[in-house]
């Protein structure tokens, strides 16, 4: 399991909004240029919660009946365990491609449940994007209206090797170290991120009643990958109140 833990990514980004997950289509490279662009810096950490945790996870926040979990197909992982993900960032000049100077650093925070269907898609295997923290007012009020994204605007640091957001009475953190002299390698010759990719590959939604639906495009052709350990310690509040107490790694 020790391979699915965690990589620091550095990589640049598309983001395609529509309207419906009925309407989601796959633009054409030259159109993403007149959407949303920027370079994100961030440790994705894959954790395995036993089935039965992570079903009462998925309908935690909000009535999901029609969402289904969906069988995971990553190689080696746990059959009794279904993968949560946490993308712990910095987006980079970030946004609307048109104007840099509608683009902003702001640190971004995500929890996903990935492997569900919902009968309301037509896109098979679904990302729910079920939590997100945003260092930027702006960004988690346009994640909220646009996305659909239940973001909430927190204090957030992140450091080389740490990262910290406070909510309320609510604290997430995270220490990450790499193996001493850990090279950046390139995503295309690190075997081990396949599970990442599958995963970030999938489209997405966020609170059901909005029913809108995003996909990130992520240039994994020239992304550097660094293994890495996490250590994270969360407010369970802050997350999902049916986070397991312990989770493998
Ligand atoms: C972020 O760092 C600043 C300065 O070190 C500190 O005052 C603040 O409390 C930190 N915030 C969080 C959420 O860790
Ligand atoms: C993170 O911090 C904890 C507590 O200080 C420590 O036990 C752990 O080894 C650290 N982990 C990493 C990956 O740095
Ligand atoms: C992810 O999507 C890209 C672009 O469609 C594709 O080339 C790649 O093979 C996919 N990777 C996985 C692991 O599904
Ligand atoms: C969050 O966890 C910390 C310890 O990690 C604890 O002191 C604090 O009371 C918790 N807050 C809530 C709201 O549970």
């Amino acid at each position: 399991m020790k391979r699915y833990a965690a990589v620091l990514i550095f990589l640049s980004i598309y983001f395609i909004i529509t309207s419906s997950c009925n309407e989601l289509k796959r633009k054409s490279d030259a159109k993403h240029e007149s959407f949303i662009r920027g370079t994100y810096h961030a440790w994705w950490v894959i954790l395995g919660v036993d089935t039965s945790s992570a079903f009462h996870m998925l309908h935690a926040l909000e009535n999901m009946v029609d969402v289904k979990l969906m069988k995971k197909t990553l190689t080696g992982f746990p059959p009794n365990q279904h993968p949560v993900l946490f993308e712990i960032g910095k987006e980079f000049n970030c946004g609307p491609s048109v104007s840099s100077a509608l683009r902003s650093d702001f640190l971004e925070f995500k929890f996903e449940i990935p492997f569900v269907s919902s009968f309301k898609s037509k896109t098979s295997v679904l990302n729910y994007k079920q939590r997100l923290f945003e260092s930027s007012s702006l960004n988690s009020i346009s994640s909220n209206i646009m996305y659909g994204l239940d973001a909430s605007k927190a204090n957030m640091n992140m450091s080389d090797s740490s990262y910290e957001i406070k909510l309320n009475q609510d604290t997430f953190k995270a220490n990450f170290s790499t193996t001493d002299n850990q090279p950046w390698i390139r995503v295309r010759d690190f075997s081990f991120f396949k599970p990442y990719e599958t995963i970030m590959n999938m489209t997405w939604f966020g609170r059901r009643k909005y029913g809108v639906c995003a996909e990130h495009n992520y240039d994994f052709d020239t992304a550097l990958v660094k293994p890495s350990r996490a250590h994270l310690m969360f407010n369970k509040s802050m997350i999902n109140p049916y986070f397991p107490t312990r989770t493998m790694t």
